[in-house]
């Protein structure tokens, strides 16, 4: 059996946590690192017997069929764009790109190449938000409403992390996640009110965004970076006629089934992070749909539609025009 050769760019964690995942992959060869820190590029070469190579061409010479992009934020544009055009297959991290503009351009660029590019919003293959999908798809909850939150202890630890030119800003952060899941759950966003403000970084660190859905729907949308990590920072919550969902992070799922009925929960705290975090699945799917050619779970238009959103928000906030309709 021909492995398929994968390598990284970007070997930190959560280049590592791909790079294990795919270790344990039987059709499989982890063929290359990338980073700019030599020293750890070499060090996760060894640990998991790959070359180290300082650009993509080499890599892409040397036979790597895919790369993943797990670099910081503002260089996964530049990387993507170079692997397409190297006719790499490619997994890139959220955000695709840190812009509206750019992310446009890469899908352009994904639909000329034709490769398969898949976007890192893992919660689609979290436990906890496949049950809730599962339900809703099902019938069981017919969601009228909903409140949703992802909150962030602080923006100190790495102190980049409040550097807007760094990660193109605090919603392209975990936050990102939960527009994915807004889509993905309930449907797409048809007009919002934004507010945000900057209450303790230099990055606008509270945003509190009222949303209205195409079908219908109305929910509220919180964001904070200064929270201190109380538990959950991240919660959904979708209310059906007397009937509920609701998750706490990625640990535990509750469905209250009715008035005066049980409540079915599932408890995720003892199964390992890389499974209940969606990252095994979305891995597997990935190199499924290179070797097999075909559509990845998440697209590339997936990657420009939260980056949409978030494009929106930030312009809210600055123009100063809280109201938000989405186009298309
Ligand atoms: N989907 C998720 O759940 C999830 C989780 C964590 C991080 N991420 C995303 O993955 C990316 C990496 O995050 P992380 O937590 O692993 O960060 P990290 O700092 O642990 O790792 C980033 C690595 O990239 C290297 N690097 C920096 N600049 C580079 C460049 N120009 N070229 C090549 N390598 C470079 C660094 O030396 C480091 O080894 C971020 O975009 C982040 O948003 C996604």
């Amino acid at each position: 059996m021909d492995k398929l050769k994968i390598g990284v760019v970007g070997a930190g964690f959560i280049g590592q946590v791909h790079l294990e995942i795919l270790s344990t992959f039987p059709d499989v060869q982890i063929a290359g690192v990338m980073d700019v820190e030599k020293g750890r590029a070499k060090a996760v070469a060894e640990r998991f017997n790959a070359k180290v190579y300082d650009d993509l061409k080499q890599m892409r010479e040397a036979g790597v069929d895919a790369v993943y992009i797990t670099s910081p934020n503002r260089t996964h544009f530049d990387y993507a764009m170079q692997a397409l055009e190297l006719g790499f297959n490619v997994f890139c991290e959220k955000p695709m790109t840190v812009s509206l503009k750019d992310a446009l351009e890469l899908e352009k660029k994904v639909k000329e190449k034709g490769v398969v590019f898949q976007v890192g919003h893992n919660r689609r293959f979290a436990y906890v938000y496949k049950f809730m999908k599962q339900k809703i798809e099902e019938g069981q909850v017919k969601p009228l409403s909903f409140q949703i939150k992802m909150n962030r202890g602080e923006l100190l630890n790495p102190p980049w992390t409040s550097d807007r030119n760094y990660t193109g800003g605090f919603l392209f952060e975990s936050t990102i996640h939960l527009f994915d899941m807004v889509r993905w759950l309930l449907g797409e966003i048809e007009e919002m009110y934004v507010l945000g403000k900057k209450s303790v970084y230099p990055d606008i660190d509270d945003w509190a965004i009222a949303m209205r859905l195409k079908n219908g729907l109305i929910g509220t949308f919180t964001s904070c970076a200064h929270a201190s990590w109380m538990i959950p920072f991240e919660r959904v919550e979708v209310y059906g006629e007397h009937n509920m969902l609701m998750n706490e992070e990625m640990e535990k799922v509750h469905f209250c089934k009715g008035l005066g009925k049980e409540v079915e929960s599932h408890d995720f705290m003892k199964v390992d992070f890389k499974e209940k975090w969606g990252y095994v699945e979305e891995n597997r799917l990935f190199i499924d749909c290179v070797k097999e050619k075909k559509a990845p779970p998440v697209a590339v238009s997936d990657g420009v539609a939260v980056i949409r959103i978030i494009d929106a928000c930030y312009k809210a906030v600055e123009s100063g025009n809280a109201h938000v309709r989405m186009e298309g």
